[in-house]
């Protein structure tokens, strides 16, 4: 199958692009080679590659969404609107990303949000997520959306990614204890998003792994799974809290997520994410 990434130079975007080769012809597009904001460019491409399948796995990060409203609205929502027009003009199929943070994140403690829950995005990155995934629903029958949350995976800078090499090396990191969520191993996201797109089913997924755990719970546990103890885990973390972060965007506190489709589907359950985070920091 002919399949086409965009983001391509990203977390999800590398690993979609890296593992779907193995088994598809893959044409991995980076920022510089498809800007998904140019209607032109995206219309040019898809009608000249004609792939079966899309990935849009461009995006505006949180705060940058924050600080530059007219981009944000361009890269989350235009962008995969036009990528989701020519898939339906070319008979492709698209998966969009979406995130948890469609979702408010209160009260602490409630029930994972399903599909049924009404989204009530708390920042700016939220609220153009969320107009995105009606934008590509919009334009392409045959559409994906995919929710997930806190992916972790290699090659990329951030707290989830690297933080189980951080404690190998005996460097202190800092983990906040205060906001909690599913968390996703790229891998596995990618081989539910393939199993769900052989399905045929359209519509809005939400693919995390098993449990929940805030970054502090995550960091113990990559500490654990590294053969540490409490005694040489403790020293190397310390504790801060999401609400002294002066962070230009809010941050919801609690998006656990659960997939009804999937449930509907007979899907097994995503594996628990202690399980997922041991494999991840046994190979790298
Ligand atoms: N990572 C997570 O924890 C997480 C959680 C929930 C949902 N998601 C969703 O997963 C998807 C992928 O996220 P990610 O973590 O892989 O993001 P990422 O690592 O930040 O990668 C995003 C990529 O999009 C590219 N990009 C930005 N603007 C673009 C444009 N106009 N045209 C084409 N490419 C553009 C960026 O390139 P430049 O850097 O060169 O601009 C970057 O390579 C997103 O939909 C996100 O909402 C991720």
């Amino acid at each position: 199958m002919k399949i086409l990434v965009t983001g391509a130079a990203g977390l999800v975007g590398s690993h979609v692009a890296r593992r779907l080769a193995r088994e598809h012809e893959v044409q991995a597009l980076k920022h510089g080679e498809l800007d998904i904001t140019d209607r032109a460019a995206v219309r040019r491409c898809l009608l000249h590659e004609k792939p079966a399948l899309i990935f849009n796995c461009a995006v505006l990060q949180v705060d940058d969404s924050e600080q530059q409203p007219a981009q944000a609205q361009a890269v989350n929502v235009a962008g995969p609107g036009f990528l989701a027009e020519t898939a339906s003009e070319v008979g492709a199929e698209i998966v969009h990303f979406s995130t948890q943070y469609a979702f408010d994140g209160e009260p602490v403690g409630r029930l994972p949000y399903t599909i049924h829950n009404e989204p009530r995005p708390v920042n700016n990155y939220g609220r153009t997520k969320v107009a995105g995934e009606a934008a590509v629903l919009a334009a392409c029958a045959r559409s994906y959306i995919v929710r997930t949350s806190w992916v972790y995976g290699s090659g990329k800078n951030s707290f989830l990614c690297t933080v189980h090499n951080d404690l190998k090396a005996g460097k202190r990191v800092r983990a906040i204890d205060d906001i909690w969520s599913s968390t996703t191993s790229v891998d596995d996201l990618i081989e539910r998003v393939m199993t769900i797109r052989a399905t045929g089913r359209y519509g809005i997924y939400h693919v995390v792994n098993g449990g929940i755990c805030s970054y502090y719970g995550f960091a113990l546990e990559a500490g654990r799974s590294l053969g540490l103890t409490r005694g040489q885990i403790d020293p190397l973390i310390e504790i801060i809290h999401e609400r002294d972060m002066k962070r230009l965007a809010a941050r919801p506190r609690y998006t656990p997520l659960r997939c009804l489709l999937s449930e509907r589907l007979g899907l097994p359950p995503m594996r628990d994410w202690r399980a997922a985070l041991a494999e991840y920091v046994g190979t790298g």
